[in-house]
């Protein structure tokens, strides 16, 4: 039998943190509750970052207040910095994610803050973390600001999240732009330095390739993908980034293996369908 594929639903966050309409924090917990009866061990609930910059993610603190908790569910959240934290475990979070980029003008854009000051400000929040800690890295493909990033840039990277002690790194193709050949060469140079039992591919969908580029992450032994119900989200600091991968469209891919409900998802992706804009939102 092939091993499990867990699926990470970020749609709550990386799906909403762009969209233009105001998404009624009323709706955004009844998503989230719909979508923990899908089947999901881990929903990306919310980002505890500056409301000035992501105005979408201001209600979070609410949001993870009013959610029915499923047991067996991790409900995690972005953190930029120590506010973030308090504000994380002030609504008791169960895992954060912290996050960098192999891109020095992205970073600068979306966090205002070099790679190293980022990582520098990164340190403090993972190492006084009583939950476990997931560590993004952005742009580790293409970069919307300087185009192809070589692997020889993201594995630093990496090195320095694992180090501080994240426990799981996801590596983000932001905009979209990654091919299958990128995939397994990122992956090879990423192998020789962490195990596979500790990275996720984060896989947005801009041009159809993302699907193919998680069955290649999946044949070379990642087990973790995240994905958004319905497809919906993109990068408010990242051009050209519309929507992570469907949630719907990896579940099909990997059959037998997700232990995702495929209903129970439509039913989710439902509640926000009607807020989204239309362009944001994948036929299904
Ligand atoms: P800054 O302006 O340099 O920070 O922003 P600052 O420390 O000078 O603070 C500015 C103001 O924000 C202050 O308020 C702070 O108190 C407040 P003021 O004194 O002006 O009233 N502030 C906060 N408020 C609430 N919660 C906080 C917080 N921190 C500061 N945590 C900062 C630096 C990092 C805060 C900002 O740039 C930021 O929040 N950026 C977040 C951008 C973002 O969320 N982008 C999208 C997520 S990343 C992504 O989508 C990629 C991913 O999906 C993977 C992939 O696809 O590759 C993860
Ligand atoms: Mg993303």
């Amino acid at each position: 039998m092939k091993e499990k594929i867990r699926i990470v639903e970020v749609g709550p966050r990386d799906g909403l943190q762009n969209e233009p309409n105001i998404i009624p924090t009323d709706v955004k917990v009844a998503f989230i509750d719909a979508l923990s009866e899908a089947g999901f061990e881990e929903i990306e609930a919310g980002a505890f970052v500056s409301p000035k910059w992501v105005p979408q993610m201001a209600d979070s603190d609410e949001v993870f207040r009013r959610i029915r908790r499923k047991q067996g569910v991790r409900y995690s959240a972005l953190v930029p910095n120590e506010k973030g934290l308090e504000r994380a475990l002030e609504v008791k979070v169960d895992k954060i994610a912290v996050f960098t980029a192999a891109s020095e003008t992205f970073n600068l854009k979306n966090i205002n803050a070099t790679i190293e000051e980022s990582l520098n400000r990164l340190r403090p929040v993972v190492s006084n973390s009583p939950v476990p800690v997931r560590g993004y890295v952005s742009t580790a493909f293409v970069c919307p600001y300087e185009g192809k990033i070589s692997p020889s840039r993201v594995i630093p990277v990496v090195k320095e999240l694992l180090e501080m002690g994240c426990e799981e790194i996801s590596i983000g193709d932001t905009i979209g732009k990654a091919t299958t050949e990128d995939v397994r060469t990122l992956l090879e140079e990423v192998s020789k330095v962490c195990s596979f039992e500790k990275i996720a591919l984060h896989f947005h969908d801009t041009y159809g390739g993302a699907v193919k580029n998680a069955l290649v992450g999946a044949e070379m032994g990642v087990r973790v993908f995240d994905a958004s119900a319905g497809g919906i989200g993109g990068c408010p600091y990242a051009p050209g980034a519309p929507g992570n991968v469907a949630t719907e469209d990896l579940v099909r891919a990997f059959p037998g293996r997700t232990g995702i409900d495929l209903e129970k998802l439509a039913a989710a992706s439902q509640i926000v369908r009607g807020y989204v804009s239309e362009k944001r939102v994948k036929a299904q």
